[in-house]
């Protein structure tokens, strides 16, 4: 893991809330992988104000310039300070941080199950690994919801969407979605990142089809490097910290409902 001042170099506003931005940072961008991500610090100097860094998923990994890119959502305080940066700022980040995905030699045909801002760490890992038959799942509350669709296009990775109110795709949950085409033809491995409320409906999917996977978790973090115990999630083997430990963990091992 390292900390380094972060350059900058792209920032776009993709729709109301959504920001796109790339950033220079060789040393991180060198060690990162699909599905870990960077803490950004958001207290500006000499301030203490809002105090801890923000845990934001690795969307892009571009070893060549040495940058990494992020989307993210503003929901509060952290991320609005984040979103007032400009092209041409430096911002301090330090990752990357947590275990990424890891996929089996042999996964046939497999499965992304993004919801809303889920979607980054997903493609970081389409991307990735280029060989591998992707079809990605989106679901978002609406049409404004779902972005990057033409990057997903350009890889060449089908999609199928789903909206809360229709307005794009099929009207419903994403995972109803999965599970009518699951039906026509079946997945051999789900990987899935998003609210909770969908990761446990995914997780119910999995058993239900007996297919192995994988979830990547959010939770909300302090330190970020494992030291607080403020991440906490409950699995099959005890207490686990989203932040050093996950935030991937095995498709089975998540309890929910402890
Ligand atoms: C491993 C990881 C990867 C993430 N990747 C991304 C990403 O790629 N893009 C992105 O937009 N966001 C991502 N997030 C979520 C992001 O970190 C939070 O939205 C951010 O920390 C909120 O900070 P804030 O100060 O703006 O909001 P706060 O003022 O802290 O909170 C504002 C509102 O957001 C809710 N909230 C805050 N944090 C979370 C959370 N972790 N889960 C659910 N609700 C939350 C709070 O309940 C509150 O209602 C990720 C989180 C984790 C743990
Ligand atoms: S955020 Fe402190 S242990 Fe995970």
């Amino acid at each position: 893991m390292r900390q380094t001042e972060a350059l900058i170099v792209e920032r776009t506003v993709l729709g109301p809330g959504y920001y796109y931005y790339r950033l220079l940072c060789p040393e991180i961008a060198e060690l990162a992988k699909p599905g870990q991500f960077i803490e950004i610090k958001v207290s500006s100097e000499g301030t203490l104000d809002p105090l801890l860094s923000r845990p934001i998923s690795i969307y892009r990994i571009d070893r060549k310039e040495g940058s990494l890119a992020v989307i993210f959502k503003t929901v509060g305080r952290g991320t609005r300070r984040i979103a007032e940066l400009k092209m041409g700022n430096q911002v301090s980040i330090f990752g990357p941080v947590g275990n990424g995905f890891t996929l089996p030699e042999e996964t046939g045909r497999i499965a992304l199950i993004a919801g809303g801002i889920g979607m980054p760490p997903l493609f970081s890992l389409a991307e990735h690994y280029p060989e591998r038959d992707f079809t990605l799942f989106y679901g978002g509350r609406s049409a404004g919801d779902l972005l990057g669709l033409e990057a997903w296009e350009k890889l060449g990775v089908p999609y199928r969407l789903a909206t809360d109110d229709g307005s794009a795709g099929f009207h419903g949950l994403v995972t109803a979605l999965f599970e009518k085409e699951y039906e026509a033809r079946p997945f051999d491995y789900m990987i899935a990142c998003g609210p909770k409320p969908m990761l446990r409906a995914v997780q119910q999917l999995a058993a239900k089809y007996r297919l192995p996977g994988a979830l990547s978790l959010e939770a909300y973090m302090a330190c970020g490097v494992g030291a607080c115990l403020g991440c906490t999630c409950v699995t099959t083997k005890g207490y686990k910290r989203v932040c050093v430990d996950g935030p991937v963990f095995d498709i089975s091992e998540v309890a929910f409902d402890e």
